[in-house]
């Protein structure tokens, strides 16, 4: 069975949907795509030939036909698709794949970090949040984005927390900015007053 964060993604998908996994690993997600028929075709790829080869032998153990690219990002993909899904990576990385480059309808990301760079930038090129879901699991919290073409206008709060509102994730998130409070000096530690009044804010306002 795949993880909760891959089987999150999974849901995402639409049955109808061509759909390209950058940084596919040991391709869990395609394999697991494909067995379930969960979507029209998967192409998988990845930038380490190792985590290919590992990839490759999955595949033909469950005898499946996925297409598997050796590629820094959608550099060497020469396929249509009509989903992307980038997971596992952070911001920096996600950003520098999709910048410049021509897009498909529906995006899926999953990063480990600065989600605030991540929406900002995505809502600067074109795309919509459709859906954000947080997931918990082996003491980490995941956020899942699913993107479509459009415009919308994302204010502070949306652009720091997302659209999951999940009380739980943002009481961690409480937790987390009250333990560097300590550590900051007075003039940092009014700007985190001032960030962590915000999530307080957000909060209450989440049901
Ligand atoms: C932590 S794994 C994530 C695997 C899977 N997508 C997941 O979410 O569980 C990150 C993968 O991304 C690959 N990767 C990193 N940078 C990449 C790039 N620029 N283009 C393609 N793959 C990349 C790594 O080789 C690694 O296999």
């Amino acid at each position: 069975m795949i993880n909760k964060k891959l089987l999150t993604i999974a849901k995402l998908i639409n049955k109808n949907e061509i759909v390209l996994d950058v940084g596919c690993d040991h391709a869990y997600l395609p394999i697991y795509l494909v067995k379930n028929k969960l979507c029209k075709k998967v192409i998988a790829s990845d930038i380490s030939e190792g985590a290919l080869k590992i990839a490759s032998k999955n595949i033909a153990k469950e005898n499946l036909n996925i297409k598997l690219y050796l590629s820094d990002g959608l550099n060497n993909i020469n396929e249509n698709y009509d989903c992307l899904v980038i997971s596992g990576m952070g911001t920096k990385s996600i950003i520098s794949i999709l910048k410049d480059k021509k897009l498909c309808n529906h995006i899926i990301l999953s990063s480990n970090n600065n989600l605030y760079e991540l929406r900002l930038f995505m809502n600067k090129i074109g795309y919509k949040i459709d859906k954000e879901k947080i997931i918990y699991e082996k003491g980490k919290y995941y956020n899942i984005i699913s993107y479509y073409k459009g415009k919308e206008y994302l204010n502070k709060n949306v652009l720091l927390f997302g659209k999951s509102y999940n009380k739980q994730y943002l009481k961690y998130l409480l937790k987390k900015e009250f333990k560097i409070l300590k550590k900051l000096d007075l003039f940092k530690r009014i700007k985190k007053y001032i960030y962590i009044a915000r999530i307080k804010r957000y909060l209450k306002r989440c049901n």
